[in-house]
């Protein structure tokens, strides 16, 4: 099987998220890096991207030059990866479905909802994949949560309860230190600062393993430290498409908590509760039974999780592997695609352009509900009601 050609965009050197997108990329030998534009400053874009193994002509200065270069290319990219900050995701995105590339963007997607709307519907009429990186569902066992939770084992889901809660902005002498000040500021964020920023993983992550949709929410948004115009702390409540009733927190001023990401959800027949920061093992309560801990990597687990597991059990896996089955998911994608069949349904759990659309519609719901002392919102957006 040849390797699929791999490019990215922002990922350069220092940046947060370029090197756990290159080690995913990298990790199952699907991918080969061809192609880049990974600063902001050209020069330094180029002198890394060669550093990293590119050719010099295909370490580009910026990202139109990448598009013009690759375009034409037999050997040109298959799949683009967009790494920059938020406000450009959608210029970027759009540029390349429209020449007929594959992207993977990270999020959120959009800035608004009516760009996630349209990069929805550029990605049907041109039939390119636009995934979107909420790369924490590529853990193992968050696949088995979604897969028992399918398979009924924890019968009707009555609630699911959802956490992403940090302290590294808790800091109220560093507030006004600029690389955190942006955040807050609705010229340079948008609508919402921590929920767009971690609260949308831990709602994706609730539709994820339900498999049901958020249909409309309440929000209590706070700004715990006063100068901030936006939130740094969140309490959201909401209603799903199956009837779930779902609890969110999200916060970046609880000091002690680091990575925070947490889901727990409870059934008729019991309960499971999954964290991040322990991605090994996911504790399962069955009614009126002991806890029982299901290790990542052990026999009997579902096709899903099995397919997204590479290291013996006991040994951890961790951030950089879950992003790898994002990138393993969308190489079995491209190829089914390209190769006029249907995809491995075990495959198909990549979040898609749609997720992306549906993540922006409820920044924007928690904006306005957080405004209206908690009214309800309809957190659909418009092309899905
Ligand atoms: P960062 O500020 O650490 O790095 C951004 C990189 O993009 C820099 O190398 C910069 O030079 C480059 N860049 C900026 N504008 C560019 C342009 N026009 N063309 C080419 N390169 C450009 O940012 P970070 O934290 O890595 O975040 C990037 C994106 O990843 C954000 O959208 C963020 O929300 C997302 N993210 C996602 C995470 C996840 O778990 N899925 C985790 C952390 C970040």
């Amino acid at each position: 099987m040849t390797r699929l050609n791999w490019g990215m965009i922002g990922g350069g050197e220092g940046s947060q998220i370029g090197p756990a997108h290159r080690l995913g990329a990298g990790l199952d030998g699907l991918f080969t890096f061809a192609a880049g534009a990974l600063d902001h400053r050209p020069d330094a874009g180029r002198d890394y991207g060669r550093r990293l193994g590119l050719a010099p002509d295909r370490a580009y200065g910026d990202w139109r030059e990448m598009l013009d270069g690759e375009r034409n290319r037999p050997d040109r990219v298959d799949l683009v990866t967009v790494a920059t900050p938020n406000a450009t995701h959608f210029e970027i995105t759009k540029a390349f479905l429209q020449a007929g590339f594959h992207v993977l963007c990270e999020k959120p997607m959009t800035i608004t909802v009516e760009e996630g709307e349209e990069i929805v519907r550029l990605s049907r009429e041109t039939g390119r994949i636009c995934a979107v990186n909420y790369g924490y569902t590529g853990y193992s066992l968050v696949r088995h949560m979604r897969a028992m939770v399918a398979r009924g084992d924890l019968g009707r889901v009555r609630l699911v309860v959802a956490e992403f809660a940090h302290g590294h902005h808790a800091d109220a002498a560093d507030a006004d230190n600029p690389r955190v000040r942006w955040r807050y500021d609705p010229a340079q964020a948008g609508v919402s600062a921590q929920f767009a920023d971690c609260g949308i993983h831990a709602m994706h992550m609730a539709s994820f393993v339900t498999g049901q949709e958020v249909e409309r929410l309440s929000a209590d948004t706070a700004s715990c430290i006063e100068s901030r115009v936006l939130e740094d702390d969140a309490m959201v409540n909401f209603r799903m498409s199956g009837g779930t009733v779902g609890r969110l927190w999200t916060s970046s001023v609880a000091i002690g908590r680091q990575h925070g990401l947490t889901i727990q959800v409870f059934g008729e027949k019991g309960g499971l509760r999954w964290a991040q920061e322990q991605p090994n093992q996911l504790f399962y309560m069955p009614l009126g039974q002991r806890l029982q801990v299901i290790e990542r990597g052990e026999a009997g687990l579902s096709p899903e999780a099995d397919r997204s597991s590479r290291v013996t059990i006991g040994h951890a896996e961790g951030m950089p592997l879950a992003f790898a089955n994002i990138y393993k998911d969308l190489a079995e994608a491209i190829r089914a695609r390209a190769e006029g069949r249907a995809i491995d349904p075990a495959a198909d759990l990549y979040p898609k352009a749609e997720d992306g659309l549906r993540s922006m519609a409820a920044v924007y719901a928690v904006a306005a509900s957080g405004k209206a002392m908690g009214e309800w919102q309809d957190a659909r957006p418009p092309m899905f009601r």
